[in-house]
């Protein structure tokens, strides 16, 4: 593969570089709430500019469908890029528009500009090779002859789409600091992890993590489990839920993976139950098995936290996704707090290696106020890293690869 420093050392000085990052970061209203995503894709972007070079930046923001919604827009992220780097950033107002295109005429010598949000281009996210193709040619044709691309949104590579895949096809294409970074952590957990290799999943939906438990469980020695998706194991062992998160249709599933599991799967004793989705409801922490009707389970409780920190703390490799509870509110914030807390306490005092794989647990860990050097490394990827670890290929690195 070759890297950023490779394109570099060829010399960058006036030629245009389109860049992928991934920009994709919380927002409350214009606000964004954890800015991690942008602090990560700094020092490529700074690296470029630094060595003369008029950087493009290309980058998504949530989920629009496939036309211009300005609640997606990148105006609040080129903000908070250009207060980083010290210098103002162009915003492009479209993708590969008249706005596009004169934005990045005008760059200078060591100029940052950003594209709008790919995804208001259909052709982006495109089923159709066609369509995509088509939209990475005008992308290539913004940067022109001696344009390069620099691929360092880790976090989007699991997804085939012109501004990460069919882009590299186009152009001369590289690796970015952080796309090398990340690919290599995820290496070193799926080669010969230290033992014991603890993994401590959450998030709400076991559907989203199926595939990922199936292939670590023979790797792991233990997979705590923790998020909304617990509630689901716990109705395969029969114990009611109440009002807690269910995927009905995966509890056959649940069960399977628990009788197929050895005991590795650990599942929490207590919860933290709540009779509204509100930082103001009414709580109470009740053994697992005691989930009353009209409740509503938002966090693991105290005794879980205490039993999955032992496990956590005696790893000698952790990987960690998903929030344990509903850390957005204080009141369901302790479950994730508490196995952050062993996780760095595992690697700080211990001398375990440590991952926090993804988008949300990465901002938990800033949300919560943990110092993010107690992690050996955190991720900005979620799914990315997921589906790595799951064995799929993650067709941005392929690409590049090829
Ligand atoms: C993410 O937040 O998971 C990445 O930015 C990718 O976004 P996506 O899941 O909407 O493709
Ligand atoms: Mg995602």
């Amino acid at each position: 593969m070759r890297n950023l420093d490779d394109l570099i050392a060829e010399g960058v000085k006036g030629r245009r570089v389109f860049v992928r990052s991934d920009l994709n970061v919380p927002l409350d209203g214009d606000k964004i709430t954890d800015d991690g995503r942008v602090q990560a894709s700094l020092p490529t972007i700074s690296k470029l500019a630094e060595a003369g070079a008029k950087v493009v930046v290309a980058a998504h923001l949530g989920r629009p469908k496939g036309s211009p919604d300005p609640k997606f827009s990148l105006a609040p992220v080129a903000k908070r890029l250009g207060e980083l780097l010290g210098k103002p950033v162009a915003l492009a107002t479209d993708v590969v528009g008249e706005s596009a295109k004169s934005t990045v005429d005008g760059l200078a010598d060591g100029g940052v500009a950003l594209l709008e949000n790919v995804r208001f281009d259909a052709r982006e996210s495109s089923k159709d090779a066609a369509e995509r193709g088509a939209l990475a040619d005008e992308f290539a044709a913004l940067v022109g002859e001696t344009g390069a691309f620099v691929s360092d949104g880790f976090g989007v590579v699991h997804r085939k789409q012109a501004s990460v895949y069919d882009i590299a096809t186009k152009l001369p294409a590289y690796a970015g600091g952080l796309v090398l970074a990340e690919v290599e952590v995820l290496r070193q957990l799926a080669g010969e992890p230290k033992r014991p290799y603890v993994v401590a999943l959450g998030g709400s939906k076991v559907s989203d993590k199926l595939a990922v438990i199936e292939s670590l469980l023979p790797k792991v020695d233990t997979l705590l489990v923790g998020g909304g998706m617990c509630f689901t194991f716990l109705a395969a062992q029969g114990h009611g839920i109440g009002d807690s998160l269910l995927e009905a249709e995966m509890v056959e599933t649940c069960k399977k993976l628990l009788a197929d599991a050895d005991g590795k799967i650990v599942l929490p004793t207590d919860i933290v139950i709540a009779d509204d989705f509100s930082a103001e409801a009414n709580t109470e922490t009740v053994p697992a098995t005691e989930i009353r009707d009209g409740w509503k389970g938002l966090d693991i409780g105290p005794d879980s936290v205490a039993a999955y920190g032992k496990v956590l703390r005696d790893a000698g490799t952790v990987f960690w996704n998903g929030p344990m509870g509903v850390f957005e509110l204080a009141p369901f914030a302790e479950g994730t707090r508490g196995v952050a807390q062993a996780i760095a306490q595992a690697t700080t005092a211990g001398d375990a290696f440590s991952v926090v794989g993804g988008g949300d647990s990465a901002a938990a860990v800033r949300l919560l106020g943990l110092p993010e050097d107690g992690f050996s490394h955190i991720s900005t990827g979620g799914g990315a890293s997921l589906e790595y670890l799951e064995g799929k290929e993650l067709p941005g690195v392929a690409v590049l690869e090829a």
